[in-house]
């Protein structure tokens, strides 16, 4: 069996990391949550009290940075320079930021750099806004998740609800809308659907059937 390479992106809240995971176990490969390596380093910086504009500052912090993806028990393991941070960089604050660590040019080469190497071998999915476009050209599956921000809220809403944080679910609309607009409006490998990447709306679909959609794509390619 060929150990391929599997590319899925997507706006924001659109469930890709839900199904990536699950595609991941279903087929022995490695998971790779790109979002979270753009999100450490953004809570490094906040922590640092770096200006997120600062390119010149941010890639001086990248270069001295470690970011480890280890499979959890519940999901991923994110560990920054061996501390785990799996939850603190899902916070509201590096949510709302992380957009603007993730639009510099020389940031994002060097995250590049990191996710291909996690991918020499083949055998990953991989999940994140540029990776059938620019990290993995070449993935033998691509896939494009798509719902509207309503959906993706009210899911988020729900998720919150069920982990008894608070959440508003106008300002969650308001939030996922304002990110997918800087990633999809900045200059360098934004998000945007690769030409031979196939579209998935999920808006009425149920984690099942996206999940059994992917893995056809992929059986007929391994
Ligand atoms: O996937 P997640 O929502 O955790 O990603 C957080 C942010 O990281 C995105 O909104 C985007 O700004 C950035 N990102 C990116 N390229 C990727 C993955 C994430 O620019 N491949």
């Amino acid at each position: 069996n060929k150990r391929i390479s599997i590319a899925i992106d997507g706006p924001a809240a659109a469930g890709k990391s839900t199904v990536a995971k699950i595609v991941a176990e279903k087929l022995t490969y490695v998971y790779i949550d790109t979002g979270a390596m753009y999100r450490a380093l953004t809570y490094k910086a906040l922590q640092k009290g770096a200006r997120l504009d600062s390119e010149a500052h941010l890639i001086d912090i990248l270069n001295d940075t470690s970011i480890e993806l280890q499979p959890g028990e519940k999901g991923q393991k994110v560990l920054l320079d061996g501390v785990e941070v799996t939850n603190d960089i899902r916070s509201s604050e590096v949510t709302n930021q992380v957009s603007y660590v993730a639009v510099h040019e020389l940031v994002r080469k060097e995250m590049v750099k990191r996710q291909q190497e996690f991918a020499v071998d083949g055998g990953v999915v991989m999940d994140g806004r540029d990776i059938g476009t620019h990290v993995l050209p070449n993935a033998e599956v691509k896939v494009f998740l798509l719902a509207s921000v309503e959906e993706r809220a009210q899911r988020r809403h729900t998720e919150n609800i069920q982990k008894g944080f608070p959440s508003d679910l106008e300002k969650l609309k308001e939030e996922i809308a304002a990110r997918d607009k800087i990633d999809s409006e900045r200059e360098v490998a934004p998000l945007k659907k690769a030409d031979d990447a196939v579209e998935i709306d999920t808006t009425s679909l149920t984690i099942v059937d996206v999940v059994g959609k992917i893995m056809d794509l992929a059986l007929e390619r391994i």
